[in-house]
């Protein structure tokens, strides 16, 4: 079912240090910061040769990641997003064995431009798992 790791989050209290941090301390192309009102945070892309690494603040009042900022006020890894060919198929497969999609269950068009679920962490051994259509 799975592909390539598409990219690593990590959610950051301050997006505009922690670009900063990739592309002036680490050395790395970082894209412009994108706001996603709709998935209630704001990303900038980190381009590394194999993967990204995409970096998100909270956006909003509702955002998803706020808690868990809550809990890490310093920033911390938040999902691994991996790629499957068909995301409807996947998802039919997961919940098939018990693992839980979250929300509706229906895909939502992700930073990309491309379908993505995400799934239960605690179904994942602590790990939120973000699938996305390639
Ligand atoms: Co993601």
């Amino acid at each position: 079912m799975l592909g390539r790791v598409n990219h690593v989050a990590i959610a950051v209290p301050d997006l505009t240090a922690a670009t900063a941090a990739y592309r002036d301390t680490l050395g790395a192309k970082v894209s412009q910061a994108q706001a996603l009102p709709e998935h209630g945070v704001t990303v900038v892309f980190v381009e590394l040769p194999n993967t990204k690494i995409e970096l998100l603040e909270p956006l909003g009042e509702n955002s998803p990641i706020a808690a868990f900022l809550d809990k890490n006020p310093s920033g911390g890894m938040h999902h691994v997003c991996y790629e499957v060919d068909d995301i409807l198929h996947a998802r039919d497969q997961l919940s098939a064995s018990g693992a839980r999609v979250l929300g509706s269950g229906e895909p939502k068009i992700g930073a990309h431009g491309k379908p993505v679920l995400f799934l239960h962490p605690k179904d994942f051994f602590g790990t939120l798992i973000e699938l996305e259509q390639v």
